[in-house]
């Protein structure tokens, strides 16, 4: 199948090896920052926050924790994708101030949408909503790789780390976050063999069940 979409998806790769000396344009940042922003999520709740991290030292710390692995320092970017811990009526709350604004709606109007997504989220139980908030990052995740891929840029999804470690090293307890996930960005490097590994994929008739 020849598509640009499909084109990307083939040439994509989870990146071992990035170039330290190539760094994304502002542009090329904020492209990705931005499809994170956009991603969909479940209600359109967006119980996240996507981490940034410029501190090179705190970089150095997050790789210990990522069993050395050369992603988190030598990426252009390196974005960790973090959860509340606790998923409150605060959070829907705001996100439901938020409607009403951009939407131009009456708050009071909202009120039966908010009880809805209030009961549906305590209906899953304190774990199980935990749970489901790491699957809207995970989506997030996604928007990211396909945006990076049809743009060029190569990115890692990892979760080859420990969240413990993380969140210490972030201060993500202080504002009840935990991290669930990370994405660096950036090029390749020309020594990076991976880049020529043939894709590993189960066939269609493998993956699909037409019923
Ligand atoms: C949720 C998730 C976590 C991953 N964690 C890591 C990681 O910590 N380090 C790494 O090098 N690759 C990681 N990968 C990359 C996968 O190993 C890779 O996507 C898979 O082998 C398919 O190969 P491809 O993405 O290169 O096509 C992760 C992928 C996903 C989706």
């Amino acid at each position: 199948m020849k598509n640009h979409t499909i084109d990307a998806l083939n040439w994509r790769y989870a990146t071992k090896v990035y170039d330290p000396a190539k760094k994304l344009s502002t542009d090329q940042e904020n492209l990705i920052l931005e499809s994170l922003r956009l991603s969909a999520s479940s209600f359109g709740l967006q119980p996240w926050k996507f981490i940034v991290v410029r501190d090179v030292a705190k970089r150095e710390e997050l790789k210990k924790a990522a069993w050395n692995q050369n992603q988190v320092t030598d990426a252009s970017l390196f974005v960790v994708l973090a959860t509340p811990k606790n998923i409150d009526a605060t959070l829907v709350s705001t996100f439901i101030d938020s409607v009403a604004e951009i939407q131009s709606v009456d708050r009071t109007k909202l009120a039966g949408y908010e009880g809805m997504i209030n009961g549906s989220i305590t209906a899953k139980g304190e774990a199980g909503a935990r749970e489901w908030a790491a699957r809207q990052a995970y989506i997030a995740m996604g928007t990211a790789l396909l945006a990076a891929a049809e743009n060029a840029i190569d990115a890692t999804p990892m979760e080859g780390f420990d969240p413990a470690q993380f969140d210490a090293i972030l201060g993500l307890g202080t504002i009840g976050f935990e991290s669930r996930a990370a994405l660096a960005f950036g090029f390749r490097s020309d020594t990076d063999t991976h880049a020529h590994d043939a894709k590993v994929r189960f066939s269609k008739e493998k993956v699909f069940l037409e019923i």
